[in-house]
């Protein structure tokens, strides 16, 4: 039977997690005083009450708005090397972190000041044992021209990020509206994934769009594919990997998919298991794995083969990946 300290210990690669959705409590009271910025609440059962969410709006709600504390470089390298110490402790070996540039330079952060922090904490991180990287995704509810210019902003630090990604509401913003600068990031040589949240509109679309069309090596959620068999086959044939978040999605819809995360694993397909926002959704990765275990009667077999494929998909260096896999 698989127990926690099972899914604890599990040697794992972390490719689903927003480092603004690591910003614990504690910690974004003691950003709040230190920056003078008033949010509201000063304690962290004040706090708490505040995470109040059944969908992905009412959960952007209060995920954006809370970034308000987070100002200086210091900040931003707090945030990533406290989260980066509570990985180690859950045998992450190799975590690639989604961020958000445009979630603070629209509120007038530089974007230097965001990833010289985020990029330190990458740095330390050797030191835990941990190997990390960052990916920067678009906020898919901005322009496109939004998009162009956070590209060209950080086309300088390209060698401090390893891919974009595609976040945000994706409620009328397919992954086709950001078609160019997705082109333009492949051919600097950049990765490609993106969000293909659980149960949207279009869901099965936007899919076929970011596989078929922008060449995505990676769906970020993007478990509705199982209904379209032709698109299950593509992901298989090409060992597209599918980040599903167990706790996130238990928040957003009455399911945490791991019926589709089953099919999954059976049609061959490269799904593994993530964090999302761990300080929002109550758990670390070793939680969410227990957690889907725990509901759908996972066996060790089927949860080590989500952890490697978690390797398998991740975007390290192949001699780095023959050590797991
Ligand atoms: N979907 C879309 N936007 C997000 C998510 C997500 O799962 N997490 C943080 N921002
Ligand atoms: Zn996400």
């Amino acid at each position: 039977k698989v127990t926690k300290e099972f899914t604890a210990n599990l040697p794992k690669a972390e490719l689903h997690l927003h480092i603004e959705g690591t910003l614990e409590p504690e910690l974004k009271l003691k950003l709040a005083k230190r920056n003078h910025v008033d949010i509201g609440q000063t304690t962290i059962k004040e706090v708490q009450k505040t995470y109040e969410y059944d969908d992905l709006a009412s959960f952007l709600a209060v995920y954006y708005p809370a970034m308000e504390v987070l100002q200086k470089e210091e900040d931003f390298y707090e945030l990533a090397f406290e989260y980066l110490q509570r990985a180690a402790a859950n045998n992450v070996r190799h975590v690639e972190i989604f961020f958000d540039p445009q979630a603070h330079t629209s509120r007038g952060v530089a974007f230097e000041t965001v990833i010289n922090g985020l990029y330190r904490a990458v740095v330390d991180a050797r030191a835990l044992n941990v190997d990390a990287a960052l990916i920067m995704c678009f906020l898919r509810d901005f322009s496109k021209e939004s998009a162009r210019k956070t590209l060209l902003e950080a086309l300088p630090y390209k060698d401090k990020f390893i891919g974009i990604g595609l976040d945000s509401d994706e409620h009328n913003n397919p992954p086709l509206k950001f078609a160019r600068q997705f082109e333009d990031a492949a051919a600097e040589g950049l990765h490609l994934t993106a969000h293909c949240d659980i149960d949207q509109k279009d869901s099965i679309e936007h899919i076929r769009q970011a596989l078929e069309i922008m060449g995505v090596e990676r769906l970020d959620h993007g478990t509705n594919i199982v209904e379209d068999i032709d698109l299950v086959q593509f992901a298989a044939k090409n060992k597209i990997g599918l980040t599903s978040c167990p706790l996130s999605n238990g928040y957003v819809s009455p399911e945490m998919k791991g019926k589709e995360v089953l099919e999954l694993l059976r049609q061959d397909v490269k799904v593994s298991i993530h964090s999302d926002d761990p300080a929002y959704f109550g758990g670390n990765i070793g939680d969410n794995y227990y957690a889907i275990a725990e509901r759908y009667n996972l066996t060790k077999d089927q949860v080590v083969k989500l952890a490697r494929n978690s390797f398998e998909t991740s975007w390290i260096s192949e001699e780095k990946k023959a050590l797991y896999i």
